[in-house]
């Protein structure tokens, strides 16, 4: 189970990949004209690179075939880490096939049905990505096209990765991960939305509100001899704290 970033604002990259929960990033061409005009392409996915360190999803503009697969070998010759989105379709499964042969992974994206994915699979694409939301826009349950997907792919012992994006609420990244996406990729706005909860923030806030009223009445004594940062990083390296909490008794 992975989740992926879907933008590609370097901003909200740093932010997530900083939570730790983060394993790779998607981008497409309407994600790309999000960001404010002007930059260089090669300059910002080499930026997002460096950032994820993981996969980074880049999808080809070119409508034929020649020009998919030479747009795919500029783009994979910036880094080992990037890999081709193909649009699925009949000239995308080709690029894919040679791509692939090549050591180039790909990433079949827009897919809205499981025959797609076989497809996408048996070309030997590396991710296939089917788009939650436009799925279910459709009038069809994604939550069964992935889990059938999926239920396929175990079947074969198919290597294919499954991604799912185009995720419009959080309900779809639970049910995307239930149905068996091997990713989900998510846009910033639900990966912050995934942190935060109205009853978690009110049981924080009542503990720390006990815990300061404690200390305020003397009922507890907090001996400390390093500073807090650098005790947190003496437990993350596994090596005793010094520092010591005494409960006074009333
Ligand atoms: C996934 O890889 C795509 O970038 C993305 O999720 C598409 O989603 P949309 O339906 O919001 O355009």
């Amino acid at each position: 189970m992975q989740i992926f970033i879907d933008t590609a604002n370097v901003e909200e990259i740093k932010e997530a990949v900083s939570w730790g929960c983060v394993s790779g990033a998607t981008t497409n061409p309407k994600i790309m004209s999000l960001e404010k005009a002007g930059y260089s392409f090669q300059e910002k996915i080499k930026e997002i690179i460096g950032i994820v360190k993981n996969p980074v999803s880049v999808e080809v503009t070119a409508e034929d075939f020649e020009g998919m697969v030479n747009e795919a070998r500029e783009y994979a010759s910036w880094d080992e880490n990037i890999v081709i989105k193909i649009p699925m379709g009949k000239i995308g499964l080709k690029a894919v096939n040679v791509l692939e042969k090549e050591g180039i992974k790909t990433n079949v994206t827009a897919i809205m049905a499981i025959n797609q994915a076989i497809l996408a699979a048996l070309s030997g694409a590396s991710y296939a990505s089917i788009f939650y939301g436009r799925v279910c826009d459709m009038g069809y349950d994604a939550f069964e096209v992935i889990k059938k997907t999926k239920e396929l792919f175990r079947l074969h012992q198919v290597p294919t990765k499954i991604i799912v994006g185009s995720i419009r609420t959080l309900l779809d990244i639970n049910r995307a991960f239930l149905a068996g996406a091997d990713i989900v990729t998510v846009p910033f706005k639900f990966l912050k939305m995934m942190t935060e909860n109205l009853q978690t923030e009110a049981t924080v806030r009542e503990f720390n509100d006990i815990w300061k009223e404690m200390k305020d009445k003397g009922a507890i004594r907090i001996e400390s001899k390093e500073r807090p940062f650098s005790t947190s990083l003496r437990q993350a390296q596994g090596k005793k704290s010094r520092t010591a909490l005494s409960f006074v008794k009333r």
